[in-house]
């Protein structure tokens, strides 16, 4: 069945937990598509496990296209959200508008989702009004990391914790369906959770969230520059991959690959026809 804002909404009401994961491309978004998973993020974290910048601030709308099309290209049930880059929608109402329709438009996007609380609730009210679902994304968010000093969990002291509830309220007011939460202690995220209507995905923000996310590279172990606290790695393809490679380049070498069932044959006759 297709993940839609209703089924998610549905989901909440239910109890029943929403899975996210990131994707960038097709062939793994067909496998978390077949595999069940409710909701593919394509993350700007893009910049740091694909691309292999140090952060998402490079990250252009352009970059956002060419990955969400593929990922949309291999969906049939899972929603699509795909992220709106560092500067495409924090300069003005009007640039948000434009660049959320672009990656609806461009990408095939089923949602978009943006960083941040009160500071950018005018331009999800805006987004939504134009008929574009949003995932609004606050804690730890990434995109502000200059600002935070680092990837630094957030929400510790009473006027943090406040702000927080003031973002997660600014945000469903404005009309996100849903909001990442990020980076945050888990009885602050199950507090938050608590008190919202709309679906809390959290990820570094505990169990109490109605649904989870992380990066795939992450919970498969193949990213190895750095892994956050909150990260579970649910399989080590990292090292099978290697080992694939290493037995790859063996066999290459020593002529063991390829061998006769990985060649195509021709008739005798036609190869005597050429000495
Ligand atoms: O870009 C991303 O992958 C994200 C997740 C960490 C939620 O925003």
């Amino acid at each position: 069945m297709k993940n839609t804002v209703l089924t998610l909404q549905q989901a909440k009401k239910e109890n029943k937990k929403i899975t996210m994961l990131t994707a960038y491309d097709y062939s793994t978004a067909r496998l978390m598509d077949e595999a069940g998973v409710n909701m593919l993020l394509v993350g700007d974290s893009l910049g740091n496990v694909v691309l292999g910048y140090e952060d998402t601030v490079s990250v252009t709308m352009e970059d956002m296209i060419h990955h969400g099309a593929a990922v949309a290209r291999g969906a049939k049930n899972a929603m699509v959200v795909v992220d709106m880059p560092f500067m495409s929608y924090q300069t003005s109402v009007y640039d948000a508008v434009v660049n959320a329709g672009r990656l609806m438009k461009e990408a095939r996007a089923n949602a978009v989702k943006l960083e941040g609380g009160v500071n950018v609730a005018e331009q999800i009210k805006a987004i939504v009004a134009a008929g574009i679902p949003v995932v609004a994304h606050i804690g730890l968010t990434p995109q502000s990391v200059n600002v935070f000093g680092g990837h630094k969990v957030q929400g510790k002291t009473e006027a943090a914790a406040k702000k927080l509830i003031m973002d997660a309220d600014a945000v469903q007011a404005a009309g996100a369906f849903a909001v990442v939460i990020e980076g945050v202690p888990a009885r602050l995220a199950a507090l938050i959770t608590g008190r919202m209507d709309i679906p809390t995905i959290g990820i570094g923000a505990g169990a109490g969230c109605d649904g989870q996310v992380l990066v795939y590279q992450d919970m498969l172990g193949m990213y190895a520059d750095f892994t956050p606290k909150f990260v579970k790695k649910f399989a080590n393809v990292g090292e099978v991959m290697k080992a694939a490679f290493r037995q790859y380049i063996e066999e290459v070498n020593s002529g063991a690959f390829p061998s006769e069932e990985h060649c195509y044959a021709i008739d005798d006759e036609i190869m005597e026809l050429l000495q």
